[in-house]
């Protein structure tokens, strides 16, 4: 089995057949950066320094041409074919709470949550183990490489995983989840958990704010406040953008949470009304736009959550940190593109 060694580190770690470089790594116990884990944000870089690896997917967005001429690699698409040694960062914020491992899961069902986006509900025969706001990757029958899908539900010992996922035209994976190439009953491969955008203990209250099918990690954090007592003194805002209407939901389901009408105040918000959004009584507008006029304390005073379209989680990060000065550690997001 190849070995890999960090220069500059004392940390050493096996990899096997099926796994790259960055999940060997993180399944090791050692802080390498990453976010998306696909092979689209760029933040796993590395530079192989001795050894050889397998390419998983060359053209991946993670990597520009510079980064190209520099022979920099992404260690979420890469597969060491022997012993490497390598220059990469370390960063002990990385190193994950929850070992991230490889099982079984069964698709049990799915169910419409909009026009759109299902609920799909797989079940493995272990424990659950994640954090809120964390991601699974799943390998779905007849799709090349991973796709990561975040988990709406909350950690548990019955084994079930719960994900939000969009119908995205022309995606490969939602070719087969909506397009019944994986049956209920179907088993196929998870990998988990990972990111970083999990909930954590902070005086602050709590701000998510969600868009598409970012709403499934956000849904999941809500849970978590409102089932934890240790964030009982919390007030916690959900923001939710859509195009039209018929884009929106999750209100019932955090209408349900105990303590929802004392504490937790759902906000929605669409950006294209057409005809059929007459009646519509939430805001008008691209979500980010609705936080600073909602809040009735400076941004920097909450601990913010976000998930949703490249484009959004951008201008959210923008608004935040740029026009209202929100420090950096207070927002919690893993880029996806
Ligand atoms: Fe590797 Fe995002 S490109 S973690």
């Amino acid at each position: 089995m190849p070995v890999i060694s960090i220069d500059g580190s004392e940390e050493v770690f096996p990899c096997d057949g099926g796994d790259s470089l960055l999940r060997a790594g993180l399944r090791a116990g050692i802080g390498l950066p990453y976010e998306c884990g696909t092979g689209s944000c760029g933040t796993c870089k590395f530079t192989l320094l001795s050894g050889a690896v397998e390419d998983l997917w060359p053209d991946a967005p993670g990597l520009n041409e510079r980064d190209r001429r520099k022979q920099r690699k992404l260690a979420c698409q890469s597969r060491p074919t022997g012993d490497c040694h390598i220059k990469m960062r370390i960063d002990a914020a990385c190193v994950p709470h929850i070992t991230p491992r490889r099982q079984g899961v069964k698709l049990v069902k799915s169910a419409p949550l909009t026009h759109d986006m299902h609920e799909f509900y797989f079940k493995s025969d272990l424990p659950a183990e994640f954090l809120p706001g964390q991601y699974a990757l799943l390998r779905l029958p007849g799709v090349s490489g991973l796709r990561a899908y975040s988990m709406a539900n909350l950690a548990n010992e019955s084994g079930d995983w719960n994900f939000y996922i969009k119908n995205m035209p022309g995606g490969a994976g939602s070719r087969i989840l909506f397009a019944g190439g994986l049956p209920p009953g179907g088993d196929i491969e998870l990998d988990g958990p990972y990111g970083l955008a999990y909930l954590r203990p902070s005086p602050r209250d709590i701000v998510c704010i969600a868009g598409g099918s970012g709403l499934s990690p956000m849904i999941s954090i809500a849970r978590a406040v409102a089932a934890d007592a240790g964030y009982a003194a919390r007030r916690l805002h959900f923001f939710h953008g859509g195009r039209q209407p018929r884009d929106i939901c999750g209100e019932e389901i955090l209408a349900d949470l105990p303590d929802f009408s004392d504490r937790m105040r759902y906000h929605a918000s669409i950006s294209e009304p057409d005809p059929a959004s007459r009646g519509w009584t939430g805001a008008l507008g691209m979500v980010h736009e609705q936080v600073a006029p909602t809040l009735a304390n400076p941004l920097a005073d909450y601990e913010f959550y976000f998930a949703g379209p490249p484009a959004m989680a951008e201008a959210v990060q923008r608004m935040l940190m740029i026009d209202h000065k929100v420090p950096f550690e207070q927002l919690h997001f893993d880029r996806f593109f």
